[in-house]
């Protein structure tokens, strides 16, 4: 992971829609001076049930596009295409790479559980990203991966609150609670926006983001780099590859996305 580019170039985010927007209010929350880029791209979306080369070819477009923008660094703000294509995107690009699963494993296998539980997509739990990530520093961790496949729509569609995917939610949490966790990981950033239908029934503190701890990762890495930004012009600029509309009205329980984002499609 290397960059040419300098501290006050932008830091570029993304994910297949309005998820990667969970870790970018952390990020901004502690690093208010950055210029940010965000990349969703919507018209693929849901990623959670992509192959392994479709990910890939849409990842390389997104990546080129950040480079000619001259990202001094790019957050998988994505745990799917971190689970999925890390390792062979990561010597690839002129940035530094920041994927969420590598970067927040060791804090979950410090946690004081026994049994972790892991909300994630169908694609990051059949890579097994997460249970092999954290058996590298607590193999005695018992980790349950459960996939929710129609989460990331219900987000993208902001009906959470509708009775049908409430029950669908419900449903799903209470196949995971079978497996007793004392923590449930809410492995895809899109799950963040379902957080306060899954406290009607169990505590909000059964549910760890890891975006706050990504945060801090990405935060201290800038910082022993050099790179983070020394002015404070703040710029954000947000691309979709479909209906900006919807993003922005959709993005705003979590993010406020001033301008319409712009249309990008490769
Ligand atoms: N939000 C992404 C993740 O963290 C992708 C979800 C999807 O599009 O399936 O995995």
């Amino acid at each position: 992971m290397t960059t040419s580019n300098n501290n006050n170039s932008p830091i570029a985010f993304f994910d297949s829609g309005i998820g990667g927007l969970t870790v970018l209010n952390k990020v901004r929350a502690i690093l208010p001076n950055e210029k940010v880029l965000y990349y969703g791209d919507t018209l693929h979306m849901p990623y959670g049930e992509k192959t392994k080369e479709e990910l890939l070819e849409y990842s390389d477009n997104i990546f080129r596009f950040f480079e000619e923008k001259g990202a001094k660094a790019v957050v998988m703000a994505c745990n799917t295409t971190s689970s999925v294509i890390y390792e062979d995107v990561k010597d690839k690009y002129n940035f530094k790479l920041y994927p969420i699963v590598q970067s927040v494993s060791k804090i979950l296998a410090g946690l004081n559980v026994e049994k972790l539980g892991i909300f994630a997509t169908r694609a990051t739990i059949e890579s097994g990203a997460y249970q092999k990530e954290i058996a590298k520093y607590n193999p005695n961790m018992q980790v349950f991966g459960q996939y929710c496949s129609n989460w990331v729509h219900i987000v993208e569609e902001n009906s959470m609150n509708s009775d049908t995917n409430r029950t669908i939610i419900k449903n799903d949490l209470e196949k995971m609670l079978r497996n007793c966790p004392e923590k449930i990981v809410l492995g895809c950033t899109h799950y963040p926006f379902l957080t306060g239908v899954l406290s009607k029934f169990v505590p909000a503190s059964m549910f760890i983001d890891p975006a706050v701890d990504f945060a801090n990762f990405i935060k201290t890495d800038l910082e022993v780099n050099g790179l983070l930004c020394s002015d404070n012009t703040a710029v954000e600029e947000f691309y979709v590859s479909s209906n900006p509309e919807l993003f922005q009205s959709s993005a705003k329980m979590f993010y406020e996305v001033k301008d319409l984002p712009q249309l990008l499609t490769f």
